[in-house]
């Protein structure tokens, strides 16, 4: 299938777990891909695993909380057929751990906001001149579960998640009269570094929050960023869409 054919994409974070995920789907459906990280090796590595697939794809390494970084990111993305398709904005700042409102620091809060939300602010701002001219364009934002419910001891992180749901809805009413759709893809827990680093309990828990008893895989995201980016989803804008084996949809419990 090629659901992105000819089509050129930005994914940022795009380096490790679900954006490499999401850049490797978006290239195998045709799309050329920039890859957008502040890591350079692994950034590098999933260009050349894209192009061994048959793909096409780049890597500018770069900080999405930087404007000259975003800048120069959009100008090489457009550089190549003067076209962007295809934003989505995945980077964020995981510290190893957060904390509570108590206890969080200004850094912490710093981090968050600067490279999440500012710097999914900073893509959409850049790419919204390219999509309007089009009259086209697909923004897909990975936000969290995080932004539809409370979690533990991590405030800063939970609620620059929830301003980006914020964020998706305004672009949707400013810019859908220009064909330009966003939308919120909301994963649940995956099976990233992150999920690694935490203990066998933890993850445990998080296996028994969800209807499906199990966490998911980068690739599941992937699916789901792919159906918001293509055509196929040229009526779905502003929305929320969780991709979480059902976490958000049952607060019941696993009662035992
Ligand atoms: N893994 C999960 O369980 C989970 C759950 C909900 C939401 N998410 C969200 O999914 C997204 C990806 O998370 P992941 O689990 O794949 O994490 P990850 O750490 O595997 O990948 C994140 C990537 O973003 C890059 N990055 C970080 N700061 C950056 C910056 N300033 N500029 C450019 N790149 C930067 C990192 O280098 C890394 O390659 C994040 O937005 C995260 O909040 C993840």
């Amino acid at each position: 299938m090629e659901r992105l054919k000819n089509k050129v994409a930005v994914v940022t974070g795009a380096a490790n777990g679900i954006g490499r995920a999401i850049a490797e789907r978006f290239a195998s459906e045709g799309a050329w891909v920039l890859a957008v990280d502040i890591e350079r090796g692994m950034g590098g590595k999933v260009v050349s695993d894209i192009e061994s697939s048959g793909g096409r794809a780049a890597f500018v390494a770069g900080d999405v909380s930087k404007l000259d970084d975003v800048r120069r990111a959009v100008e090489m993305a457009a550089f190549q057929t003067g076209r962007i398709d295809v934003l989505c904005n995945n980077a964020a700042y995981l510290a190893p751990d957060f904390h509570g409102a108590l206890d969080s620091t200004e850094h912490e809060w710093r981090r968050c906001i600067d490279v999440a939300l500012m710097g999914t602010h900073y893509f959409t701002q850049a790419v919204l001149p390219y999509m309007i001219a089009q009259k086209a364009g697909s923004i897909v934002n990975v936000v969290s579960i995080q932004a539809m419910e409370g979690m533990m001891t991590s405030a800063a992180y939970t609620a620059t998640k929830a301003a980006l749901l914020g964020y998706t809805r305004s672009v949707c009413y400013d810019y859908g009269p220009n064909n330009v759709r966003i939308n919120s893809l909301c994963p649940g827990p995956i099976r990233t570094r992150i999920a690694e680093a935490s203990d066998e309990s933890h993850y445990h828990w998080q296996c028994d929050q969800t209807a499906l008893g199990r966490a998911g895989y980068p690739e599941e995201v992937a699916c789901a960023a792919l159906f918001l980016a293509s055509d196929e989803a040229s009526y779905v804008t502003g929305a929320t869409l969780p991709v979480d084996g059902g976490w958000t949809a049952t607060s019941a419990r696993k009662w035992t």
